[in-house]
């Protein structure tokens, strides 16, 4: 069976919905770089090895991602599942990683990489919003997409309410996504993502303002 880790920087919901998601390989870690992390309890709970690589107590930002690099390795992971780890990784550590590195991203890349996508969704006006989960490159939110899923934006939406919506869409996407890779049914092929057998129906499209 293929292993997977899950790294995770605070809350976890994402994690939880992988771990819930009964994927078809083991999950031999969940890692946070952040000892007070809310997602470690949870996965604990559920006999889910979790340890912890405090980005604090190393000197740079390449003796941090070394360590974490040795600590994935350990755990034999197949498939490294970023949710809500909020480190910038160097490159050789993603080139360690390339093709088994993947990450949800709160915005429908390539727009709005980097932090507070919900703000910047609302200040920019855009009608629709979404979530993305791709594969890990050195340029930060841009590598190969494997999944997103789009949500309107409307009337009255705060940040809060918007990143609610979006979440749940992150919470049934990562998993797809996740589940795709260890069954081998998506590749990456020349820079994009290649999914064998995909029947996704033409859906109709998402208008917003919707039809009168
Ligand atoms: C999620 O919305 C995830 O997409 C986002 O952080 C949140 C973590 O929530 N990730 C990023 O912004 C990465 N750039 P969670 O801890 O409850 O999964």
């Amino acid at each position: 069976m293929k292993k997977y880790v899950i790294l995770i920087s605070g809350r976890g919901s994402n994690m939880q919905a992988l771990i819930d998601a009964r994927l078809p390989g083991v999950c031999s870690a969940v890692i946070s770089n952040r000892p007070d992390a809310e997602g470690l309890a949870w996965a604990a709970a559920r006999g889910v090895p979790t340890c912890v690589v405090d980005h604090k107590a190393f000197a740079s930002r390449d003796d941090f991602d070394a360590a974490l690099a040795a600590e994935i390795e350990r755990r034999g992971a197949d498939l490294v599942l970023l949710a809500g780890f909020m480190r910038v990784l160097t490159e050789p550590f993603v080139r360690c990683f390339e093709g088994r590195l993947v990450n949800i991203h709160p915005s429908l890349l390539p727009a709005f990489p980097g932090l507070h996508t919900h703000e910047a969704a609302l200040q920019t006006g855009v009608r629709v919003h979404g979530c993305t989960v791709h594969f890990v490159t050195p340029a930060l939110d841009c590598g190969p997409i494997i999944v997103q899923a789009a949500v309107p934006v409307l009337a009255g939406d705060t940040a809060d309410t918007l990143a609610a919506r979006v979440l749940a869409q992150e919470h049934m996407v990562y998993p797809r996504a996740a589940r795709g890779i260890l069954e081998e049914r998506c590749r990456l092929e020349g820079g994009r993502v290649i999914w064998t057998h995909d029947t996704t129906p033409a859906a109709a499209a998402l208008r917003v303002p919707a039809d009168e």
